[in-house]
């Protein structure tokens, strides 16, 4: 399967939202990624849902969902309205994960479960054949900008052999301080996703930016 490239939305210029969705709509990204940051499960706060909704009006492609909030059952059917096509939820903000993976499938989006980088991949092995898309942090939650963690490859490593084992179609999406110096590694270590906000936004051309992690990943 291709591996697919999914810009985050929290690097982009919000006075200018609707012409980096369209940057984002014209270019090889595979799926939109937003962040939604509650400021209690991590110490910032994002945008919510008026935002989302004025994003999944111009975008085209895939919207990934990744919520950074404590309790997020509360929100599973309003972010399915605003038209999430998966939504990911934090393993440490979930008491009962199981319940939540299958309420987001009851409302049509594929289910994803984050994990932080202290979170041992191991804590899936009773649930990974519910999960659509694990998310590795490759940062601790809560910015963009911020340095990838060397110890991620050894999770997706991890990871990989746990789907494989269990015979599940979970997809591995790295997220966090992603750049063309890690993308083919994380790619060659079995990544299937990868996240990209500040690498791409911050660049001179975001458009030949994308072209060339894409190329970089084929
Ligand atoms: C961090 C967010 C990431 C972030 C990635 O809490 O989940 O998606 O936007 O940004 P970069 O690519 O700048 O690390
Ligand atoms: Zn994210």
């Amino acid at each position: 399967m291709s591996k697919l490239i999914a810009p985050s939305i929290l690097a982009a210029d919000f006075a200018n939202l609707q012409r980096d969705i369209e940057m984002v709509n014209n270019s090889e990204a595979d799926w939109f990624h937003i962040d939604i940051m509650d400021g209690v499960f991590v110490p910032n706060i994002s945008f919510g849902m008026p935002v989302l909704k004025a994003i999944a009006q111009h975008a085209k492609k895939t919207i990934d969902v990744h919520l950074m909030i404590v309790d997020p059952d509360r929100y599973i059917k309003t972010f399915a309205q605003l038209g999430s096509d998966i939504l990911t939820v934090h393993y440490e903000a979930c008491t009962h994960l199981h319940r939540s993976l299958q309420a987001i499938k009851a409302e049509g989006m594929k289910a994803g479960v984050a994990l932080n980088p202290h979170t041992n991949v191991s804590l899936l092995e009773d649930v990974i054949q519910d999960i659509d898309l694990v998310c590795l942090m490759s940062v601790n939650p809560g910015f963009g900008g911020q340095s990838f963690i060397e110890n991620t490859y050894s999770k997706i490593a991890q990871l990989k052999a746990l789907i494989a084992k269990k015979g599940a179609a979970t997809q591995i999406e790295i997220d966090g301080g992603v750049t063309n110096k890690n993308a083919t590694q994380l790619v060659a270590a079995g990544a299937d996703v990868l996240v990209a906000g500040s690498y791409v936004f911050n660049s001179a051309n975001p458009l030949a930016t994308i072209a060339q992690l894409k190329a970089q990943i084929a």
